[in-house]
């Protein structure tokens, strides 16, 4: 694998075997010291042009944990703020030797640009470019689906007909765009729910299905509830009356956290807007797999840096 820049792009063989690599991190993770020398001498940047805590710090642990060399590069603080350009940070960036550059924009396409320049010779890996995608954070999502249902079978595993319901504002969410793609590459069965103001143009060409109604959908027992955060901060008209009446159309509330079947996982890949989307219950409860999700994102991202970088070379797990 050169580059990682959707979900779209992988096959179901390429996704089981990045969850297959993303097992061999995992007991890495496990064990007392928590570090193999893989990517030693490999410079590994962190481009984030927009706020990031989870996807950044575990991609920062991911690098050091392989023993690459990493730099962490904000565009707040950076001299992006005085208008340079992608073209000539990357080309910085090459000149500094990096093997690896990932990248979060928040224009869509911008890490596909940067894959395709000859700006620099680098492995990249798309951390979240707009409304386009988050593949890592799908990979992430999947592992830990496929772990919490298969558990120390899960290797070598898809999701095959497992019933996930991705929940809320799927208009804005790369999030959602990186699962759908590779939920359903590996057999799992999507269902969008949300309110017609908050899907995208063009949803009816997905692979999915689409509901209106949270408590129908609820309702017809999926094995997986996935919560997506309101992006107010991409939101330049009203897409809904009130937070309030949000929370009780739309929202994983109390009383439909009681209701769930047991076993149900609730994920969400956060930041979390507790009372919002997702009540404090829901969130805290022993359904919920988001403090999973976020240490499973270690490993993933382990995987993603080995495959980018190292791949065939050998893994040394
Ligand atoms: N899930 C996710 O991408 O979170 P961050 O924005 O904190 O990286």
């Amino acid at each position: 694998m050169r580059h990682l820049l959707s979900t779209r792009d992988l096959s179901r063989d390429e996704a089981v075997g990045i969850l297959d690599v993303t097992e061999d991190m995992a007991e890495v993770n496990a064990r007392e010291v928590k570090k193999l020398p893989t990517l030693r001498g490999k410079t590994v940047v962190n481009l984030f042009f927009e706020d990031s805590t989870r996807t950044r710090i575990s991609f920062e642990a991911a690098a050091k944990r392989l023993s690459a060399d990493v730099i962490t590069f904000s565009a707040k603080g950076s001299s992006v703020s005085k208008g340079e350009s992608l073209k000539d940070t990357a080309q910085t960036l090459a000149a500094i030797g990096a093997d690896a550059v990932v990248i979060r924009h928040a224009s869509s396409g911008a890490p596909a640009v940067l894959a395709s320049s000859d700006w620099i010779d680098a492995a990249v890996v798309n951390a979240g470019d707009g409304t386009h995608e988050h593949p890592t954070q799908a990979l992430l999502d999947a592992f830990t689906i496929r772990r919490r249902l298969h558990g120390d079978a899960s290797r070598g595993r898809d999701l095959d007909g497992v019933r996930v319901t991705i929940v809320g504002d799927i208009l804005h969410s790369r999030v959602a765009r990186s699962n759908v793609w590779l939920l359903t590459t590996l057999g799992a069965r999507v269902t969008l729910v949300a309110p017609g103001t908050l899907l995208p143009f063009g949803v009816g060409g997905w692979p999915v299905d689409v509901h209106h109604d949270l408590d129908a959908a609820l309702a017809e027992g999926p094995e997986v509830v996935m919560m997506l955060r309101i992006q107010s901060e991409r939101m330049h008209a009203a897409y809904f009356p009130t937070a309030r009446e949000y929370a009780r159309e739309w929202g994983l509330t109390d009383d439909r956290l009681a209701r769930l079947a047991p076993g149900t996982l609730i994920m969400h890949p956060g930041p979390m807007n507790r009372g919002l989307e997702i009540s404090a219950t829901a969130a805290d409860s022993p359904a919920s797999t988001v403090l999973d999700q976020v240490a499973n994102g270690v490993s993933t991202r382990m995987a993603v840096l080995y495959l980018a970088l190292a791949g065939a070379e050998g893994a040394g797990a």
